[in-house]
């Protein structure tokens, strides 16, 4: 039988809860009304806040639609094989109607009834009870009635099991969620005990609470049911693909990204082609979210929702230059093309809209190649002023209005022997954020620059961790990927399998080593042939130009780390107290990632400068 397309499994979803009297509402837009608290609509359930506090619905307490939703803080994941910027969600809703009994046996049958999935492949999770709501022992027991095994049912707090509210206040409580098996062999544990192999494809919220300002929850009125279902993970469980790009209505689109690019003929060679999919899925990503909400209304601007648009297409744009898609014109209003082709029959008003589409595409792109080299100009004029520093405000002038991240400007003026004044660049940035409302750019901060003394302590940890893998692993270690947070570096590299504990051990002990040794950083201006010869490690690729900064962090007798980088780093090792690595696990085939921590180093730190 041939499975279930997108299209078939909304309609199936829709017919479904009709079925089960519930009323079919139409999808909002994805840009909130009447609500300041979010830039978009993240969840099916968040146009119908008013109801879940208590207001009436025209529909009745018995809803059900189709969501198009975005969610920008997961936009580093974009490229993995789950994550979307833009995803359909499919809910059904109890306005003080149903409870936990009627949701469950409701999506338990529309799982394994209408969808036709095993028992087996199924896993859930339920909140795990803190001290603002009980364990939740009677959904567990509801699931066991249904067949789920005591086996497969994890508990987990609130981190996990709870949802909401959309934005700082409003319903929330604890939720169900269930998850399809999608690791190697036979189904085991629960999502508790194997996060990365069972994918969540549906949630149950039991919307009892109301967040408050404070910070409190009080009960609400009634109790709901406020379910969500992800569509394109759905499809890729039933249409038996890996990812959500393989997906039926997806991967016209990736296609069409791939044969644009002269790097398609590189897909087959193991070393590229991690890097050349998740380019192609970045551009196709974000190039349908940007047409969906341009689709809604949205242009492309320097505040709130346009502000985030303008970063997905130039985000997009900076992938396909990876690629090496080289439009004469422009390539984004094809891409666009085949995204309305694909969803003008679930979403008409793609079809409506698709000049609009096309244009704004266009014209953004058009825009930032003229940037990007009017930024040039721009810099030359900056640096030509300039006696030895360049100042935060024109840093973030170019970063604000040519695009130019500050990696770039600060290699630009390395090679004029100029610095860049940094803390001037945060405090600027910091102003420009405050004005945007709901702080667009903290949700995509995947795209912005943040210099931090936390996070410049974690790049250079990032630097200890990628000398410390080839000194214990071996110099088959490359770095593959590298991302950093306020909280936490991640980095993927290449290493075919698991690594030991004692490796692990090892490799901890090592990077910190290196930080009680009180190592000196500094960095010296060469060439990418230059800092190969004397053996810096790095990634060789243009990003910076054929001038180049080296970092070394050594003193005379032991040179422990040698890395090209733009940098910042802080002045001396041991400004990062101590190191702890959190996690080892598989990226992609033939790449492992690392997730670490440094712990109680320099409140305030000196950011490392020239060496010689
Ligand atoms: N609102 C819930 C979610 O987004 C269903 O997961």
């Amino acid at each position: 039988m041939k499975p279930l397309s997108t299209d078939q499994i909304r309609q199936a979803y829709l017919d479904f809860f009709q079925q089960k009297r519930h009323t079919v509402i139409p999808g909002a837009s994805l840009i909130p009304e009447n609500d300041p608290t979010v830039l978009f609509t993240t969840a099916g359930m968040h146009p119908l806040v008013p109801y879940l506090l208590g207001e009436k619905h025209p529909g009745g307490r018995r809803l059900c639609d189709v969501q198009r939703c975005i969610r920008t803080q997961d936009i580093d994941e974009v490229g993995d094989s789950s994550h979307l910027t833009m995803f359909e969600m499919l809910g059904n809703w109890s306005l003080g109607g149903y409870f936990k009994e009627e949701a469950i046996s409701m999506s338990f049958e529309f799982l394994t009834k209408i969808l036709g999935i095993p028992v087996k492949m199924l896993a859930v999770t339920c909140f795990e009870g803190d001290s603002d709501a009980p364990r939740d022992e009677e959904s567990a027991e509801i699931w066991k009635k249904m067949g789920i095994l005591e086996n497969r049912i994890g508990f987990l707090p609130k981190a996990k099991n709870w949802w909401g509210p959309a934005g700082k206040t409003g319903p929330c409580g604890p939720d169900t969620e269930m998850f399809y098996w999608i690791g190697e062999g036979e189904p085991q544990g629960t999502p508790a005990t194997h996060d990365r192999e069972w994918l969540e494809i549906w949630n149950d919220v039991f919307m009892q609470y109301n967040k408050k300002e404070d910070g409190t929850f009080e009960p609400l009125k009634q109790q709901n049911v406020d379910t969500g279902m992800g569509l394109e993970r759905v499809a890729a469980v039933l249409q038996g693909v890996a990812n959500v790009y393989e997906t039926d209505r997806m991967k016209p689109i990736l296609d069409h990204v791939l044969r644009l690019s002269p790097r398609e003929h590189m897909l087959g060679n193991h070393e590229m082609e991690s890097g050349i999919i998740r380019h192609a899925r970045i551009v196709v990503d974000h190039l349908k979210a940007a047409s969906f909400i341009i689709g809604d209304g949205i242009v492309p601007s320097n505040v709130d929702q346009g502000y985030v648009l303008r970063r997905l297409i130039r985000r997009a744009i900076r992938s396909a230059r990876q690629l090496q898609i080289e439009a004469s014109g422009t390539f984004t209003p094809a891409v666009a093309d085949i995204v309305i082709e694909q969803y003008a029959a679930a979403y008409p008003l793609l079809f409506a809209r698709n000049k609009t589409i096309r244009d704004a595409l266009a014209h953004e792109e058009r825009q930032f190649g003229r940037t990007l080299s009017e930024g040039l100009k721009q810099f030359e004029r900056v640096a030509a002023g300039a006696s030895s520093m360049i100042a935060g405000v024109d840093a973030f002038h170019l970063y604000d209005t040519y695009g130019f991240p500050l990696e770039l400007t600060v290699e630009l003026a390395g090679e004029r022997r100029l610095r860049v004044d940094q803390e001037g660049f945060a405090s600027a940035f910091e102003a420009h954020q405050k004005l945007s409302r709901a702080g667009s750019e903290k949700r995509f901060a995947g795209g912005l620059a943040d210099h931090s003394a936390e996070t410049t302590k974690l790049h250079t940890a990032t630097h200890l961790l990628n000398a410390a893998l080839r000194k214990v692993l071996g110099n088959h270690v490359w770095q593959k990927g590298s991302n950093i947070t306020a909280e936490r570096l991640r980095f993927d590299f290449t290493h075919e399998s698991k690594m030991t504990p004692e490796q692990i051990q090892q490799v901890e002990d090592l990077v910190n080593w290196a930080i009680q040794k009180d190592f000196p950083v500094s960095y010296h201006l060469s060439t990418v042939d230059g800092a190969k010869e004397e053996g810096a490690i790095g990634v060789f690729d243009d990003r910076y130009g054929s001038d180049v900064k080296v970092y070394v962090m050594g003193d005379r007798e032991i040179t422990f780390s040698k890395e090209i980088c733009g940098g910042p780093h802080v002045a001396r090792t041991g400004m990062l107290g101590s190191f702890k690595l959190q996690k080892e696990e598989s990226s992609s085939a033939g790449i492992r990632r690392i997730k670490a921590v440094v712990i109680g180093g320099a409140k305030e730190i000196e950011v490392a400068g020239e060496g010689w």
